[in-house]
């Protein structure tokens, strides 16, 4: 198997790394803030973001640099960072270990990214059931803040910064950017019109860059060791770097695996992650979270770049790689992301909060045997009458799974059905009449 150097799971996988302080610093931390503060303009820093071809690690893989340009450069008033630490995506468990096990790599980053857009405030949004990576953030908060490096004229520079820690308290949709930013304004987190973006109208009505962990805890390396060494790495020009894939579900070694992107998941799944728990035959992938459309194992030799993925149908999103052997139902595997995204449906577009639980209805009626026919198509409208309907993009992630599995698997469904027809044919019968 070849072997790739990590950049953010370097420190943590050497031996006796324990994230404190004065590990990260023995390892080369806080030079990259160094750097930058007071000695490169921070409009330079944006241009070496951009030249590095960092894309956002939290779904949507939008150019990091190109994102920190769209602040208005004349703008007086307080700006903000806000680092999207929620990782509500089922599936992803990346930003959590970021956090727990080198949480001043991601704190360095958020510095760096402060300078940049000229931010005096950061917020570090975490997912409420993070207990412990919140007692860690905020013990390397108090270390780095005794340190200099966070509070007022940072390391004699000028420069002010101060993080913040906001817990939330557990809800998927707070993850979406303008949701999460209702939250930190103590708001019920429902996700916001957009336009006017987050840019020109973020956090306090105030120009803001939303960042995931993962995004921010790369900019310290790209500083140190140059946007062209970045960009070198992965599936260039579009797909830079590596991604901490998520590996979960039939595999032998589910866990966290940090390597450039343009691998394929044959690789990721057979030789870093074991190959299947039981020997059976791989069935399904979702490969970038519960969000994203299933592939079948026909796309194992699909490339884990942003484009690659797209092409052939899905998303690589937040990284979180579930893999299903032989044997798993597919309706039912469908019906249980369903049913999550209907407990997390915030109730805000109508679509969304109608047709979630028509969908889970409809799903769990097919699972149990009583579905009909018709069933299918019902399944299909709904879908196709929230994709693109809702204010922020849970509407298209929580009919994905549905579509895709129609899709791959529709024969599935129907044998389902036809059961029903065997196993209950007279309450199917009553219920055609009343239809
Ligand atoms: C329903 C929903 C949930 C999301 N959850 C997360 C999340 O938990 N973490 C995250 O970083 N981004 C999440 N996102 C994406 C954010 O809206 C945003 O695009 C991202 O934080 C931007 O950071 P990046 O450019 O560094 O990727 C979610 C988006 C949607 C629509």
């Amino acid at each position: 198997m070849p072997q790739y150097e990590k950049i953010l799971l370097k420190n943590m996988e050497t031996s006796g790394y324990t994230g404190s302080l004065a590990d990260y610093e023995h390892a080369g931390g806080y030079q990259a803030l160094r750097k930058v503060l007071g000695k490169i303009a921070p409009a330079e820093v944006t241009e070496l973001v951009k030249k590095s071809g960092l894309r956002g690690r939290g779904g949507a893989g939008f150019p990091t640099g190109v994102k920190w340009g769209f602040l208005p450069k004349e703008y007086q008033g307080p700006k903000y960072l806000c680092c999207n630490a929620d990782e509500s995506e089922p599936g992803t468990f990346k930003d959590r270990q970021l956090m727990e096990r080198d949480p001043h790599q991601m704190l360095e980053g958020i510095l760096i990214a402060c300078y940049a857009i000229g931010a005096e405030t950061a917020y570090i949004y975490i997912r409420g059931e993070f207990a412990l990576g919140a007692r860690i953030v905020e013990r390397a908060l108090t270390e780095a803040r005794a340190a200099g490096y966070i509070g007022r004229n940072i390391l004699g520079t000028g420069v002010t910064i101060e993080i913040w820690l906001h817990r939330g308290a557990g809800a998927y949709i707070c993850g979406e950017e303008t949701a999460l930013l209702e939250s930190v304004e103590g708001k019920r987190g429902l996700p916001r019109v957009k336009p006017p973006f987050p840019a020109t109208h973020g956090l306090y009505n105030k120009p803001t860059v939303v960042n995931n962990v993962e995004t921010l805890a790369n900019l310290p390396y790209i500083i140190t060791r140059g946007p062209e060494w970045f960009a070198s790495i992965g599936s260039p020009p579009k797909s830079t770097g590596t991604r901490i894939f998520c590996v979960s579900g039939h595999v032998k070694l589910p866990g966290n695996y940090e390597v450039p992107m343009g691998m394929t998941f044959r690789e990721l799944i057979y030789e870093h992650a074991g190959g299947m728990r039981s020997d059976k035959p791989l069935k399904a992938i979702i490969p970038g979270g519960a969000s994203a459309a299933f592939f079948t194992e026909q796309h194992l030799d699909v490339k884990m770049d942003f484009e690659s993925v797209a092409q052939a149908g899905s998303m690589l999103g937040s990284g979180g790689v579930t893999v299903m052997e032989e044997g798993t139902n597919m309706v039912w595997a469908a019906l249980k992301l369903m049913e999550f995204f209907n407990h997390e449906s915030c109730g805000k577009c109508s679509p969304c909060r109608e047709g979630s639980p028509w969908l889970v209805q409809t799903m769990r009626r097919i699972v149990a045997k009583r579905g009909r026919m018709e069933d299918l198509e019902t399944l299909t409208d709904l879908c196709k009458n929230i994709a693109g309907r809702t204010v922020c993009a849970f509407g298209d992630a929580e009919v994905a799974p549905i579509m895709s599995t129609l899709l791959h698997w529709r024969h599935e469904y129907e044998e389902l059905i036809r059961e029903a027809e065997v196993t209950h044919p007279k309450e199917l019968a009553m219920a055609a009449v009343r239809h």
